[in-house]
Formats: C-alpha cells, sequence, structure tokens
C-alpha cells in the first residue's frame, strides 16, 4: 500500500470516532512505513489501549503477524474496543510477567516492538533488556521522555552497550538492536 492511501486510512479511521486516543497521526504513518521498509515480518504490540497501533500495523502493513500485549483490563471495557473482533490480547502485566514476555518475544521470533505501555524508567528499562536477550530486531518506545532516555542511559552503565543515533523518526524514537550494539533511530 502506498504512503498516502496509508494516511488516508489513518486519518479515516481517527476521524471516525469523537475522541480519538493514542498516538498522532504521523506517528501511525511512521510506524506502518518503518514496518513496510524493514520487511518485519512478526511485530509485539504492547500496550494495547483502545487498539489504535494494533489495527493500523496490522492492516496497513505486510506484517504476517501483529500481536497486542497488555496487562490490564479496564472497567469500561475500552481496551482494545477498535481491535478486529477475533484479534487475542496476550494479558502480560511489566514488570510481574517480564520473563514470560521474554519467552513469548524469542518464540515468536518478533523482529519488531513497539513499546507504548508502562512509560516508566524501570518498566522500559527490562522491556528493552527482554528484547535485546530475545533478539529482537528493532524497538520504537513512544512518548519518549526523560525518564525513558534515562532507560538508555541506565543500561548502557549497567551492561556496557553502545547506543549510536542512526536516523531520525519523528515522534517515536525506534532502536537497532545488534550483536553487542544498539542504534538510536530518532528523529527528536
Ligand atoms: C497509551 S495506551 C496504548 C495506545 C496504543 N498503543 C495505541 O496507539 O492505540 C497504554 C496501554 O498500556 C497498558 N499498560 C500500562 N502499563 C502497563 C504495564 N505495566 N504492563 C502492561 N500493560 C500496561 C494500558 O493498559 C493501556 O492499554
Amino acid at each position: 500500500m502506498k504512503k498516502e492511501d496509508k494516511l488516508k486510512a489513518i486519518k479515516a479511521t481517527l476521524n471516525r470516532y469523537d475522541r480519538p486516543y493514542g498516538m498522532a497521526v504521523d506517528e501511525y504513518l511512521d510506524l506502518c512505513e518503518f514496518i513496510d521498509e524493514h520487511k518485519i515480518k512478526n511485530v509485539a504490540d504492547v500496550g494495547v489501549g483502545k487498539g489504535y497501533s494494533h489495527l493500523f500495523m496490522k492492516e496497513l502493513t505486510n506484517a504476517e503477524n501483529v500481536y497486542a500485549i497488555d496487562g490490564y483490563v479496564d472497567s469500561n471495557y475500552t481496551i482494545g474496543e477498535r481491535l478486529p473482533y477475533d484479534t487475542h490480547i496476550y494479558f502480560l502485566k511489566i514488570p510481574d510477567d517480564i520473563d514470560y514476555f521474554e519467552k513469548f518475544l524469542y518464540k515468536n521470533k518478533i523482529d519488531f516492538v513497539l513499546l507504548d505501555d508502562g512509560h516508566h524508567e524501570d518498566i522500559v528499562t527490562l522491556e528493552v533488556l527482554a528484547c535485546y536477550n530475545a533478539k529482537v530486531k528493532f524497538i520504537a518506545i513512544h512518548d519518549v521522555n526523560t525518564r525513558t532516555r534515562r532507560c538508555i542511559e541506565r543500561i548502557r552503565r549497567l551492561y556496557g552497550k553502545e547506543w549510536h543515533l542512526n536516523l531520525k523518526y519523528n515522534g517515536l524514537v525506534i532502536y537497532e538492536i545488534g550483536e553487542d550494539i544498539v542504534k538510536l533511530l530518532s528523529k527528536m
């Protein structure tokens, strides 16, 4: 699907609802473009919310599998309300289920993870390390702020890994994970 068609589809979906919730239009578009440009096969969408990121990555990209992961069921049943009706949500709460999370990524050969859940330094640090151990190739972190940036520093100090700024991506920060080098792909 062409970039302009993806953009139209994202806008049409977000405009259909009174209170769009989640990421910005450009960020959804960047995600979908990145997945296709890098021929990503297996995606883990961590933090489902209403389900927009999952819906777009599933319907507007060539990814073969997009897994939905979330740690909560809210009392209004709004989590996942935009997901296709037959989508299975894997209920994993981080940090409690971090070991299972790592195994899940490894077992399903996940090559791209979107982290849009805890937004807390401790949580993001654990998740990034789980991705590294499970040999995930790329991670995208949404709402990167000083706290999530600190997690990168922390990993570098603890594990001596290098993080390089490589390529800029809008709003989202996308990292490429190598054998011992982790590249930061970011437009910020
Ligand atoms: C901002 S929403 C995700 C929005 C979604 N990515 C989108 O663009 O449509 C954040 C989600 O993360 C989940 N979440 C928050 N903390 C979590 C944790 N510690 N473990 C697992 N899920 C968590 C919440 O239940 C919520 O559904």
